[in-house]
């Protein structure tokens, strides 16, 4: 049995096949309608989603198979105090796979060294969020064709951006990739991404503040949103949580085949007026995030592709 837990559990050429499973996916849905029939997804959300949970249960019902789950701590046994072991202990008796999501870094480890089904990281605290790491993988490699010889722009929270972390360690596996890592000096990436990844694999990254500056040289800009929910005071997120907007003025000083990501949700970071722009990928992005989890679901639960 295999867990999701972290981008690097699996390989890179396991990588490349979930993701031409993901591809054939998109391209022949029906192929797809029934391979998990009788088979339970159960999503275990402790915080706020719009997009991983309902895109998990989306990618389960269509494969043939159904859902069940929680949509935040209060309204499950957490509220009275359950723990996660105990949690998942139950779960394992009522679904076959786990989609775990939790404020706490390292709870989804914690679940899965208790489980006796798959268990996915659904995004722990600041830490990792390894489907949307697939997801952005599959945006990139649809979007630009390679997932090697790229120079890609990341900007925002660098410091909080669980789906940051996640990617980086993801794409310094790749050929020839090159970071401009944007950010004000309060939220950069933390010390060990610098150091335990991007140092430790000989990565050419820099790390600036101006977004303007950036624009003329990526080929994917990153945006990301800053994340309020990670600070410990109030003064601090609204000093800096419009640091970056993305207008029209702004994508003017970009490539012609720059294509714009952001995990989503966005709150000022891209201005409306860019939405219409064909460079702006984010809500595409979002669709390739259900071919992707139905991929990791038939994957970890050793589902046979259709002929
Ligand atoms: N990208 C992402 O994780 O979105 P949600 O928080 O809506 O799931």
């Amino acid at each position: 049995m295999r867990h999701l837990l972290n981008p690097l559990d699996f390989t890179v050429e396991e990588t490349a096949q979930l993701l031409d499973l993901a591809g054939d996916i998109e391209r022949n849905p029906s192929k797809y309608a029934h391979v998990c029939d009788g088979k339970k997804l159960a999503t275990l959300f402790y915080e706020p989603s719009t997009r991983t949970r309902l895109s998990f249960e989306a990618a389960m019902l269509n494969l043939g198979g159904s859902v069940l789950g929680f949509s935040s701590a209060d309204s499950s046994s957490a509220a009275k105090g359950e723990s996660v072991a105990d949690t998942i202990r139950v779960i394992s008796c009522y679904a076959d796979i786990c989609a775990m999501r939790h404020p706490k870094e390292g709870a989804p480890l914690v679940a899965a060294t208790h489980s006796t089904i798959p268990v996915i990281n659904a995004g722990d605290g600041g830490h990792q969020h390894p489907t949307q790491t697939l997801t952005d993988l599959l945006s990139i490699r649809s979007l630009k064709g390679r997932l090697d010889n790229l120079t890609i722009g990341l900007c925002g929270d660098l410091k909080f951006g669980r789906t940051v972390h996640s990617l980086i360690n993801a794409l310094v596996r790749y050929e020839n990739i090159r970071f401009v890592l944007i950010s004000p000096p309060e939220l950069r990436i933390p010390e060990y991404i610098r150091e335990d990844v991007l140092k430790a694999h000989n990565i050419d990254f820099v790390e600036i503040d101006n977004l303007d500056e950036a624009m003329p040289e990526l080929d994917i800009l990153y945006m990301t949103r800053v994340q309020k929910e990670r600070f410990f005071n109030e003064e601090d997120y609204i000093r800096l949580k419009d640091c970056y907007i993305l207008d029209k003025k702004k994508m003017k000083l970009a490539k012609k085949d720059m294509f714009i990501l952001h995990p989503l949700p966005r709150v000022n970071e891209i201005s409306v007026e860019v939405d219409n722009d064909p460079r702006a990928a984010y809500f595409k992005q979002a669709q390739y995030g259900v071919y992707v989890r139905m991929a990791l679901i038939m994957t970890l639960l050793e589902v046979e592709k259709p002929c």
